[in-house]
C-alpha cells in the first residue's frame, strides 16, 4: 500500500536507479509537441548536473530548435542517444518541458522519475497513466510558489517572464513606428503609448521591456497591491474608479463584481482610444480569460495599432483574438500567438534548465548523483504528483504560512506576490511586544550597569546601540531589497579599515624599532578591505539599478 506516500507522511525515500551503477542518469528527450522549440537542459547546465554526480544523456536533435547541437552537449559531457526509445530506456530520471504524451508514457519503466510540466488538474488521465507505470513524477507547475526558497525552481515565473518580453517584441514587430520619442533632423517623433492589462509575472516583464524601449507605459490590474511594482518598472498604474479589493490570495486575483467590471470597461475603452499598443495578460488560474477588450474598443483604436493577447490560449482577453494567429481587424493587428516562450527558445530553455538544476540540487543534497524525493520537504512534496505508483496530488498546503498579512498591507505587497522576493516572512514587531522587550532590556541594562566594570560598559553600550540600529534598518527594508542591503552592509563593514590605518603608523615593537610585520599585515588589511568596500558599493549600485528601471 502506498497510502503513506499519498498523505505525505512517509519519510524520505530514494528512487532506485534502474541501472546497475549507483549514480543516476538524467535523460533529456526531444520535445515532440508541435511547435515546441524548448529543450529541458542546455550544455552549461549539463556540466553542473555532472558535478552533482549524475550522468546526462540527450536524445539526438533535442536542442536543434533551440540552436544547441548534439556536439555542444557532447562537449559538455553528455552522451547522445539515437531516438526516443533509446533515450527513455537509458534514463533513470527524465527532464522534459511539455507534459508527456501517452506514447511517451508507454516508454517509461518502473522506478523511473520524471520532471516536467504536467498540469495535473487539467490532465487527470495522464496522471492515472503515469501512476500505473509506477513512476515518480515531479510536476514543475505544481511548485508551491509562495515558499520563498522555491523561487529559484519557479519555471512558471521564468517562462512567463520570457513570454512577457517576447510579447513586447511581437508588438514592436507589428507596429509601424518607434517605441521611443526622438527628435531627428527629419522631424519630431512622439513615443508610443503602451497599455498593459494585468500586471502579473508576464505583465511586469512586458512593462519593464516596453519602458526600456522608451515607450510611455500604463498598466492596470485588479490587485491594487501591484501598483508599486508597476511604477518601479517605469510604468504608470491606472486605477479603476471603483473601490473593491481584487486580491484572491496567494498573489492571484479574484473574479470582480459586475459594478467593478463596468467601471473597468469604461476605463479600458478610454485607454483603447489613446494608446497605440495593448498587451493583455489578465488571468485567474482555472477560469476562462476575462474579456477586457471588446470589439468596439478595437474599432476605436487608431489604425496601425497593435494588440498582443497573451491569454489567447485560455480564450483571450480580447473578443477578436484568434488563438495562434496574428490577424488584422478594423486596421488593428491582433496577435494571439500561444507559443511566445518557444519563440525565444534559447533563452527560455536556459532559464528552464537552470530551474531544473536548482531542483536537482534540492533532490540530491548529498551530491552523489542519486535523487531523494523527500516528502517531508514542503517544496518537494508540493511538486510530487505521483510517487512509485501512488497519486500524491494535490499536496497538502505547505507548513510555512505564505505571508498572510501582506494582502492587507500594501507596503509589504511586492514580497507577497507569488514568486516575489524574500517571501515576506519578516514582519515589523508589534508595538506592545516591543514595549515589553524594551522594559525587560532596561532592567537587564540596569543590572549590568550596576555590576559590570567601566570599560565593559562602554563597549557594551555601543554593541547594544549597533544591534538596535541594525534591527530598525533591516526590518524597514522590503524583503525584495535585502540582497542589495546585504552587499551595502558588507561594504560598510569595511570600516575596519580604520583599525588597519591606525596600525600602519610606525609602531615601536619590543626591539625598540617600528614593527615591520604589523605594518605589512596592516597594509594588506587596507588593500583587502578597500576591495571589499569599493566592490561592495559597486555591486549595490548595480543591484539597485535593476530596481530603478
Ligand atoms: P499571473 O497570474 O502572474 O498574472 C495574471 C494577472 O492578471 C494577475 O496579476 C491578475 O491579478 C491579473 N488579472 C486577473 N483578472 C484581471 C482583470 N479582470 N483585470 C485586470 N487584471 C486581471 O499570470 P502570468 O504568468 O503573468 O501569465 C499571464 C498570461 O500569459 C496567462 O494567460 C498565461 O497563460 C499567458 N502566457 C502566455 C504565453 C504565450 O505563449 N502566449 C506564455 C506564458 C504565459
Amino acid at each position: 500500500m502506498q497510502t503513506g506516500v499519498a498523505t505525505g507522511t512517509t519519510s524520505a525515500s530514494t528512487v532506485a536507479p534502474a541501472n546497475t551503477h549507483t549514480a543516476q542518469r538524467i535523460g533529456v528527450p526531444r520535445e515532440i509537441f508541435p511547435g515546441e522549440k524548448r529543450v529541458a537542459t542546455v550544455p552549461e547546465v549539463v556540466g553542473k548536473l555532472i558535478k552533482l554526480g549524475f550522468s546526462v544523456c540527450v536524445e539526438s536533435g533535442a536542442g536543434d530548435a533551440a540552436n544547441i547541437s548534439d556536439d555542444a552537449y557532447r562537449a559538455a559531457g553528455a552522451t547522445v542517444e539515437n531516438g526516443a526509445v533509446a533515450l527513455w530506456g537509458a534514463a533513470d530520471i527524465v527532464f522534459k518541458v511539455r507534459a508527456p504524451t501517452m506514447d511517451e508514457v508507454a516508454l517509461m519503466h518502473e522506478g523511473q522519475a520524471l520532471v516536467s510540466f504536467i498540469w495535473p488538474a487539467q490532465n487527470p488521465e495522464l496522471l492515472k497513466a503515469l501512476a500505473e507505470r509506477r513512476v515518480t513524477v515531479l510536476a514543475i507547475d505544481a511548485l508551491p510558489r509562495t515558499l520563498s526558497r522555491a523561487q529559484k525552481m519557479d519555471a512558471l515565473t521564468s517562462q512567463a517572464g520570457v513570454a512577457g518580453y517576447r510579447a513586447v517584441i511581437e508588438a514592436a514587430n507589428a507596429f509601424g513606428r518607434f517605441f521611443n520619442g526622438q527628435i531627428t533632423a527629419a522631424g519630431k517623433v512622439a513615443p508610443a503609448k503602451v497599455f498593459i492589462a494585468g500586471a502579473g509575472v508576464a505583465g511586469l516583464a512586458a512593462i519593464g521591456t516596453a519602458a526600456s524601449l522608451g515607450a510611455i507605459v500604463r498598466a492596470n490590474d485588479t490587485r491594487a497591491e501591484v501598483a508599486d511594482q508597476v511604477v518601479s518598472l517605469g510604468g504608470e498604474f491606472v486605477k479603476v474608479d471603483y473601490e473593491e479589493e481584487g486580491g484572491g490570495g496567494g498573489g492571484y486575483a479574484k473574479v470582480m463584481s459586475e459594478g467593478f467590471q463596468q467601471a473597468q470597461r469604461a476605463m479600458y475603452a478610454k485607454q483603447a482610444k489613446e494608446v497605440d499598443i495593448i498587451i493583455t495578460t489578465a488571468l485567474i488560474p482555472g477560469k476562462p480569460a476575462p474579456k477586457l477588450i471588446t470589439a468596439a474598443m478595437v474599432e476605436s483604436m487608431k489604425p496601425g495599432s497593435v494588440i498582443v493577447d497573451m491569454a489567447a490560449e485560455q480564450g483571450g482577453n480580447c473578443e477578436l483574438t484568434e488563438p495562434g494567429q496574428a490577424v488584422v481587424k478594423h486596421g488593428v493587428t491582433i496577435v494571439g500567438y500561444t507559443d511566445l516562450v518557444s519563440r525565444l527558445s534559447t533563452q527560455s530553455s536556459t532559464l528552464y534548465a537552470n530551474n531544473l538544476f536548482r531542483l536537482s540540487e534540492e533532490l540530491c543534497k548529498t551530491k552523489d548523483g542519486v535523487i531523494n524525493v523527500n516528502m517531508e520537504d514542503d517544496a518537494i512534496r508540493g511538486l510530487t504528483v505521483t510517487k512509485e505508483g501512488a497519486i500524491t496530488w494535490p499536496a497538502p498546503a505547505p507548513k510555512v504560512a505564505p505571508a498572510p498579512a501582506a494582502a492587507a498591507k500594501p507596503a509589504a505587497a511586492p514580497a507577497a506576490k507569488k514568486g516575489g522576493h524574500g517571501g515576506g516572512d519578516a514582519e515589523p514587531m508589534a508595538g506592545a511586544k516591543l514595549a515589553v522587550l524594551f522594559g525587560v532590556s532596561a532592567v537587564l541594562f540596569w543590572l549590568i550597569g550596576a555590576n559590570a566594570p567601566k570599560e565593559f560598559l562602554s563597549h557594551f553600550t555601543v554593541f547594544v546601540l549597533a544591534c538596535f540600529v541594525g534591527y530598525m534598518v533591516v526590518w524597514n527594508v522590503k524583503p525584495a531589497l535585502h540582497t542589495p542591503l546585504m552587499s551595502v552592509t558588507n561594504a560598510i563593514s569595511s570600516i575596519i579599515a580604520i583599525g588597519a590605518l591606525v596600525q600602519i603608523s610606525p609602531i615601536v615593537g619590543a626591539t625598540g624599532r617600528p614593527d615591520e610585520v604589523i605594518r605589512w599585515v596592516a597594509g594588506a588589511g587596507i588593500v583587502l578591505t578597500s576591495i571589499n568596500m569599493f566592490g561592495g558599493f559597486a555591486v549595490t549600485q548595480r543591484m539597485l539599478a535593476m530596481f530603478r528601471k
